[in-house]
């Protein structure tokens, strides 16, 4: 009980501040150890010492876990190898359990769901510049140019040779004609009626692998290069119902004959009122930016995924650049580059991972990057009439007369109009998020036309981010494709027809 007083008169005694108050009744001794005790427990220099090497104990936990989530990140949803582990034996069901049990690094279909989410550039607001780091030794100024569709504006994304480059690659490649008027060029993408092409045609375009035989595969790949183009996704339904009924699981050119009939098919039914009216003229093709592409489609791919920091698995999975020239009064009139998402909607570039059955295929795209690639003198100018507008009511885009989507005639009163400068490229997103890291609602307000060239040539480049806002079926289409890589790598001979690759070999 003393014993304990002392004590306690001790630490008091020390808190004073190392006055030697010594009660007289202490004996001589016990000063002295007490003090021993106090100067390794409690100095100051002792609990500098432990709260150093608890903040560094701290900060390497915290290093630690940046460094997992960073090497485990979303970016890495397909491992580029195709190294995905077994786990993707059964398209159909879904997420397997299996995945987790991968080696680090590779896909982990489970954290999927929580982890996997698509970056959004913030606007803050219409002027507000910020600085971007997409090639070294120099930065770039992204402009907003409205919120509603959250729109930039990057100057000088594109050098002039660069710009100059890839317009020479579409003229090589070739262009084919927008519009409905002027005859096919017996190209796969015109957008003529298909009673130009006979059925042979029809069957050896279609046959890519040109074995002679339609296989499902090939029908599935035909739906990735469809806007515009000339099979819709009804004839491509009808075909593959055909292949599916063959109990080869193939079609010869005489099966072909019966399943479809070419000269039945007159052009393509579009589902939608403003796509109904849709009218464009001007010339375009589309060029493959993947391995084995042309140093500056490569480039420009990365430049994308730096910017949009989305992870690259989904821009490399995305359609292929379309490049278009408008010359003088060409003009496209004002559309959505995406859908709206319905339950009786699938997006094309999935559809493989999906139901084949009967649902409308549409172009799913997340945001849509626009390269000029030449400065226009006179008009060209694209187009965004409801642009921040205060509300958006798309029976209000006709009235009095005035049909703000007709851009032959209404250009001047658009809310928004951007003058072609080459280089420079717009960013806009076409979809709001849903409010948990994923693609939601179409937004309304990116509706936006060319309006038609009065002076010079323009040429400019389309780059969409494709994303199913269904993410499990994006994720399953994505392990689908990791798989194809996978058994392409294993047997060369075999025919692996998915990716663009196979579609866009030429350039
Ligand atoms: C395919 O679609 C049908 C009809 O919409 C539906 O009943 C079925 O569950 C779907 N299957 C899958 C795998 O999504
Ligand atoms: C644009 O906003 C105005 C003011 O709210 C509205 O009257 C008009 O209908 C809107 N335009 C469209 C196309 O919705």
């Amino acid at each position: 009980m003393e014993d304990f007083q002392e004590h306690f008169m001790g630490q008091e005694e020390f808190n004073d501040g190392d006055k030697p108050l010594l009660s007289p009744f202490n004996p001589p001794f016990r000063p002295t150890r007490l003090h021993i005790q106090r100067s390794s427990i409690c100095s100051r220099a002792y609990f500098v010492v432990v709260m150093v090497f608890f903040h560094v104990y701290i900060l390497n936990v915290i290093g630690l876990l940046l460094y997992v989530h960073y090497n485990n990140g979303p970016g890495d949803l397909v491992s580029r190898d195709g190294a995905t582990s077994a786990s993707v034996g059964d398209s159909g069901s879904p997420l397997p359990h299996t995945a987790a049990a991968s080696p680090s690094g590779e896909l982990h279909v489970e954290d999927y769901s929580q982890s996997y989410s698509l970056p959004r550039i913030e606007g803050i607001r219409v002027g507000h510049v910020q600085q971007v780091s997409l090639v070294p030794d120099k930065t770039h100024e992204m402009r907003t140019i409205s919120l509603k569709p959250l729109l930039f504006e990057i100057p000088g994304f594109l050098s002039e040779e660069e710009c100059r480059v890839v317009v020479q690659l579409a003229q090589l490649k070739g262009l084919m004609e927008s519009q409905t008027t002027v005859p096919s060029q017996g190209q796969e993408e015109s957008n003529q009626p298909l009673l130009s092409l006979s059925t042979e045609e029809v069957f050896s375009l279609l046959d890519l692998n040109q074995d002679g035989l339609l296989q499902k595969q090939e029908i599935v790949s035909h739906s990735r290069s469809r806007d515009g183009t000339w099979l819709s996704p009804d004839s491509l339904r009808q075909i593959l119902t055909g292949v599916e009924d063959c109990p080869t699981g193939m079609l010869t050119l005489g099966d072909f004959r019966r399943v479809y009939d070419v000269s039945q098919r007159t052009g393509q039914q579009k589902s939608r009122k403003l796509l109904s009216q849709f009218k464009q003229r001007s010339k375009h093709t589309w060029l493959y930016q993947g391995q084995g592409s042309h140093h500056v489609l490569h480039t420009l791919r990365n430049r994308i995924i730096s910017l949009t920091r989305l992870p690259s698995a989904l821009v490399e999975l995305s359609e292929p650049l379309q490049v278009i020239r408008y010359e003088h009064g060409d003009f496209s009139n004002a559309h959505h580059d995406s859908s709206p998402s319905h339950s009786e909607t699938t997006c094309t570039h999935t559809r493989l991972a999906g139901n084949t059955s009967a649902l409308t295929e549409v172009s799913c795209r997340y945001l849509t990057m626009l390269f000029y690639l030449s400065s226009v003198e006179e008009g060209g100018e694209t187009t965004f009439p409801v642009a921040d507008n205060r509300t958006y009511e798309e029976h209000a885009l006709v009235q009095d007369g005035v049909d703000l989507t007709d851009t032959q005639e209404t250009c001047g009163r658009g809310n928004l109009r951007m003058k072609p400068t080459a280089g420079t490229a717009l960013l806009w997103y076409n979809h709001l998020s849903d409010g948990r890291g994923w693609m939601g609602e179409l937004d309304e307000y990116s509706l936006h036309g060319d309006c038609p060239v009065r002076r010079g040539v323009k040429w400019v480049a389309n780059s969409w981010v494709n994303v199913d806002p269904d993410h499990q079926q994006q994720a399953r289409y994505q392990r689908l494709v990791a798989q194809r890589h996978q058994a392409k790598s294993g047997m060369e001979e075999h025919y692996q027809p998915l990716s663009h690759s196979d579609l866009h070999q030429d350039l």
